[in-house]
């Protein structure tokens, strides 16, 4: 049905309308409101834009709806997309906080209330999920994808995707999503954004590519590709990348579309010698949809005329769009997203919304440090407590990096929170002490005074949010220094000091971890960061957020992961000749899938019900789970499996399962997890896709960093469907 539409609606459009498909252009705001600036309305009714971004409300979005549909020789409706990244009005965690929650049902509702609140305003496409795998805390962009590893990355990228689009494109409540950046943007040289990508096939293939593979698998409709050039070829030209691996071996049936001006930049990367040359390398190279440097528009009918695209090749551009329109239902009704509707508005910052930030912002937070159980603090016994630093009474901060459409009145701050945990009979004594950065010392006296005066303090510290995010990287991943110089004085007061952390990338806060007996990872948290907070600081919640990135002792480590290689001089901080610094051990400050609960877990060793496993069968690995708290709390039991010899060297380990899980207090559980071929599958020296006859190590723990690894063995190579992920 669709096929025969479509066909039958392509033999009506000239070139130039079936070009005007693979054009986007960004709405503009001024004060009156999202504005069309460029008279692109009018090329839209000319039929040479085919989607709009940025534009907003669904009134706005009706209007500019109606005039290209109304006005347009032949009414195809425009797509609206926008950066719905963590949430719409309702504001959610960073999706990097969301991540440390390895809740996938949590992170897939999340999504969904972004797409029913943006769907309810008009827009029908969201530049999200950002899948990229990142290693380098220095790159702001950390803040937006899930961490450091493939197999998590991947499941939670597959979440995502489904709580974006649902099952049914054409239901009104979801959204199309766009797995960005297509590829290996993460992997920028010296973690400086935009910078170049110089990764092996193999590289590729292993960490960066799994992801947007698993977003593939959940029927993403778009993908995003990336800014940065690979192996010499910029991403928005990459043949290999988009047409061969892509569309040819992954069988992508949705839409290519660029990010911001990418196609125009191949000019300054040097792989083009003008605009027109850049268009023609990134449609043949499989791109579909030019976002916002005009060159499709400008340039690619010319180039068809000169037979350096084919006609072929844009119909196909053309029709890949088209039938996203036609999958959203917009053929059907041009409107069924931006009609004026007062029930769909009413779910905009629902209460309902707002209970699901709140239970995801709980779940975003990492225990870091907890000294003699300093936390949770003991609301009914607290007289006194100070409320000091920049993050203390901030709204808009809490938002997090590509908030975008968030609003700052939406959040409830810390202090609020806390108010409202405490009531009156707590004094709280607050003061900001110091602006995000600077040099500014003349709030000092007064955070000082506020310590003094309390019985324990809590210093809310860490990132603005504008330093995470796009063009956000930084050489210093410290807390910036003024806020250190804050710490250390009110340190020196002897006071119990509760850092509570906010940022978008992992820091190194090895001087606090040595010194301050409680740290919280409470990263950008969203509308419900306050009381979320408040609930883990005051136990009214028990905290179960693991890391998702390694944060380093030092600058110095990065790139410094769970998964890196075992060289030939594995570290010995004993011998000289081995592989480490003179001035830094090579352990992380804290480890990946690293953090802490108000109960305590003991693991019973880890038991196999055979050793070996055949290629079709599959190995049951057991592990007794204790709770020898009073507190019932939830665990990530972590299965991690490093395979000992490979026709290419493989990482100490890697993560292959999870489970999170309630366990009561004073509880034992038992925790079960099968292995099987295709958990040991990796790109092997011939470059095709299975796993190796040998040896493997099989760990279960609380983090990445598990000792004890039991043995078991392959009983002979298997070839596995590249990139399946259990
Ligand atoms: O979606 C974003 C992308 O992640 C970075 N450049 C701009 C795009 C659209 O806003």
């Amino acid at each position: 049905e669709m096929d025969r539409f479509i066909d039958s609606l392509m033999t009506e459009m000239t070139l130039e309308e079936k070009i005007g498909q693979t054009v986007l252009f960004a709405s503009w705001w001024d004060i009156t409101g999202p504005v069309s600036e460029n008279d692109f309305v009018d090329d839209a009714i000319k039929g040479k834009v085919g989607a709009v971004f940025n534009a907003l409300t669904a009134d706005f979005i009706y209007r500019m709806q109606k005039e290209v549909v109304e006005k347009s020789r032949l009414g195809i409706p425009l797509l609206f997309g926008y950066d719905v990244i963590h949430g719409y009005r309702t504001t959610f965690p960073t999706p990097f906080a969301m991540s440390a929650s390895w809740d996938l049902d949590q992170i897939e509702k999340s999504c969904r209330v972004a797409a029913v609140e943006a769907a309810a305003d008009g827009l029908n496409w969201t530049f999200a999920p950002m899948v990229d795998i990142a290693r380098d805390p220095r790159w702001g962009r950390i803040a937006e994808g899930a961490g450091e590893d493939a197999y998590l990355g991947s499941l939670i990228a597959a979440a995502q995707v489904r709580g974006f689009q649902g099952t049914d494109l054409s239901d009104e409540a979801t959204v199309l999503a766009c797995a960005k950046h297509f590829a290996a943007y993460g992997a920028a040289q010296a973690g400086r954004d935009y910078h170049t990508v110089d990764i092996s096939e193999r590289v590729l293939r292993d960490v960066y590519l799994p992801p947007f593979k698993a977003a593939c698998d959940a029927g993403v409709a778009t993908y995003m590709t990336a800014f940065n050039e690979l192996d010499g070829t910029p991403c928005s030209a990459h043949e290999h990348l988009l047409n061969d691996i892509l569309k040819e071996q992954w069988g992508f049936d949705g839409f290519v579309v660029t990010d911001y001006t990418s196609i125009k930049e191949m000019v300054n990367h040097g792989s083009v010698a003008n605009e027109k040359e850049a268009g023609e390398a990134s449609m043949n190279a499989g791109v579909d949809m030019d976002m916002q440097s005009g060159i499709f528009m400008n340039h690619l009918k010319q180039s068809v005329e000169e037979g350096k695209v084919k006609e072929a090749t844009v119909n196909e551009a053309c029709r890949r769009v088209l039938e996203m329109k036609y999958r959203l239902g917009l053929f059907e009704d041009p409107y069924r997203y931006c009609r004026p509707d007062e029930d769909k508005q009413s779910k905009i910052k629902s209460p309902e919304h707002f209970a699901l930030a709140h239970e995801m912002a709980r779940k975003s937070i990492v225990l870091l440090k907890n000294e003699d159980h300093l936390m949770p603090l003991n609301k009914e016994q607290l007289n006194s407590i100070a409320l000091i630093g920049p993050m203390t009474d901030e709204q808009k901060q809490q938002l997090g990096a590509w908030h975008t459409t968030g609003q700052p009145e939406t959040v409830t701050t810390i202090l609020t929170a806390f108010k409202e945990k405490l009531g009156s009979k707590t004094k709280i004594y607050t003061a900001k002490g110091c602006d995000w950065e600077g040099d500014d010392r003349s709030g000092f006296a007064e955070a000082l005074a506020a310590a003094k005066k309390a019985e324990v303090v809590v210093m809310c510290m860490g990132e603005r949010e504008n330093m995470g995010g796009e063009a956000a990287s930084r050489v210093h991943i410290d807390i910036p220094l003024i806020q250190k110089e804050l710490i250390r004085e009110v340190h020196k007061t002897g006071k119990p000091i509760v850092l509570l952390l906010h940022n978008g990338r992992p820091l190194t806060i090895t001087w606090e971890n040595e010194h301050l007996p409680a740290i919280v990872e409470c990263w950008h948290l969203g509308s419900m960061a306050g009381p979320a907070i408040a609930d883990v600081v005051f136990g009214d919640y028990n905290p179960s957020g693991k890391l998702t990135a390694t944060f380093p002792q030092h600058l110095g480590q990065v790139p410094v992961h769970y998964n890196m290689k075992n060289t030939g001089r594995p570290y010995n901080p004993e011998d000289h000749f081995t592989t480490r610094y003179q001035d830094c051990s090579n352990d992380p400050l804290y480890c990946f899938g690293y953090g802490l609960s108000y109960s305590s877990f003991e693991y019973s060793a880890v038991t196999l019900d055979t050793n070996t496993l055949t290629p079709d069968g599959k190995i049951t690995a057991s592990v007794k789970v204790n709770n020898t708290s009073n507190v019932d709390g939830e665990e990530v039991v972590q299965l991690y499996i490093r395979d000992l010899v490979g026709s290419v060297t493989r990482p100490v380990k890697e993560l292959k399962g999870f489970q999170k899980v309630m366990i009561p207090a004073n509880t034992a559980i038992d925790v079960n997890f099968e292995v099987r071929v295709e958990d040991l599958a990796f790109w092997r020296k011939d470059m095709s896709y299975g796993a190796e006859k040998g040896e493997f190590l099989l760990f279960i723990g609380t983090n990445s960093d598990v000792e004890q690894g039991i043995k078991f063995e392959l009983s002979s190579d298997a070839d596995v469907e590249p990139y399946t992920i259990r």
